[in-house]
């Protein structure tokens, strides 16, 4: 009997983790395909090689979705690590959602295709889930800016998804004006905008203004400064306000304002070298702040960011 029940336990657990969900719920983009919730960010691994073992724990504990850029220069560790956790058998290609950025120096239409098929090759895959303009500045190959208007670069992600090289596509750090621009002069409205979101800088505008254009929305950093960041005088995590409500869920300071920002139905990208950390920031998904504890986290908001 105890055999079966634990079988039975086995199974359900199994179930919920794995999958394209895997532990973390997923959202519908307006192009009618899915994206998880949590993704695993990947920018400032000092040391790259820790990039594979780092995905190899993050699908372990319940990603499924991964955050990376042609900037970042990891995607080749980044494919070392699908093709264990596939070869294993955790998952299969199609459970997983793989994002990952356009650099600014490659903004010319012809120069858009060929710049993913770098990036697939690195990362060792025929496909990537979603694909985004890194930023709306276009810059030369020795960092000079460029003139080149990312209407132009927006036509290449769509010869891109055309191609069924990126099943979705989107920008980042775009502003409602350059959004705008592209939903009146392209076939294709992007599916996500990736910008800076936490607590201190909570982005209410951009964020209304793209859930209006039926947009979704990453948050990335978002952890902001509640992490060793040079806080100068932003509340941080030691702050009695988040800490009570951390102290009522036996949640962390950090699973706090990941919850937060989940309960705005944002996409959230915690970047973590450490097991321990990727675990812990998976793990938000068993508990829900009221919309007093939500008002309460609204008041850290100080339109602070940490990138330009
Ligand atoms: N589109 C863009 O322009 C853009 C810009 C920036 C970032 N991003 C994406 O967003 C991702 C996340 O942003 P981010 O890396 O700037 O910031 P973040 O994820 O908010 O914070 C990362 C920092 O928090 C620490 N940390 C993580 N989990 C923790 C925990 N549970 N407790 C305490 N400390 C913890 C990490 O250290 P350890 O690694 O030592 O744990 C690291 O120092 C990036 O990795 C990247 O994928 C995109
Ligand atoms: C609180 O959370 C920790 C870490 O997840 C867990 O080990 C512990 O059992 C929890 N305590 C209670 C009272 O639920
Ligand atoms: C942040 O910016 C918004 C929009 O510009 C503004 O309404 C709000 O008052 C600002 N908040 C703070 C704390 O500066």
């Amino acid at each position: 009997m105890k055999f079966i029940v634990n079988t039975v336990a086995f199974f359900a657990l199994f179930h919920v983790i794995s999958g394209l969900a895997g532990k973390a719920p997923t959202k519908t983009l307006n192009d009618g395909n899915q994206i998880p919730m949590l993704a695993l960010g990947t920018y400032g691994f000092d040391d790259i090689p820790r990039m594979r073992q780092a995905v190899n724990w993050a699908i372990e504990a319940g990603y499924r979705h991964i955050d990376t850029a042609a900037l970042y220069e990891n995607e080749e560790e980044i494919g070392k690590g699908i093709s264990d956790v596939i070869k294993h058998g955790l998952v299969k290609r199609e459970d997983l959602f793989i994002t990952t950025k356009l650099w600014n120096d490659k903004h010319a239409r012809h120069q858009v295709v060929p710049a993913l098929q770098e990036s697939l090759s690195k990362l060792g895959l025929d496909y990537v889930d979603l694909y985004l303009i890194h930023s709306p500045e276009a810059s030369n190959a020795d960092g000079s800016p460029a003139n080149i208007d990312y209407l132009e670069t927006w036509k290449g992600m769509e010869e891109a998804k055309k191609l069924g090289l990126a099943r979705s596509i989107g920008v980042s750090n775009f502003n409602t004006e350059q959004i705008d621009r592209i939903i009146k002069n392209s076939l294709i409205v992007p599916a996500v905008n990736q910008i800076e979101v936490h607590p201190s800088n909570s982005q209410e505008e951009a964020v209304k203004d793209c859930f209006e254009r039926n947009i979704a929305v990453m948050a990335y950093s978002p952890l902001g400064f509640f992490v060793s960041r040079g806080q100068n005088g932003r509340p941080g995590k030691d702050d009695p306000k988040i800490l009570n409500i951390a102290r009522k869920y036996n949640k962390t300071v950090t699973q706090i304002v990941l919850r937060y920002l989940l309960e705005r139905d944002l996409i959230v990208l915690p970047k973590s070298a450490k097991r321990h950390r990727i675990e812990e920031n998976i793990n938000v998904f068993d508990f829900h702040l009221t919309p007093e504890e939500m008002a309460v986290m609204k008041t850290f908001n100080s339109n602070t960011s940490i990138f330009d």
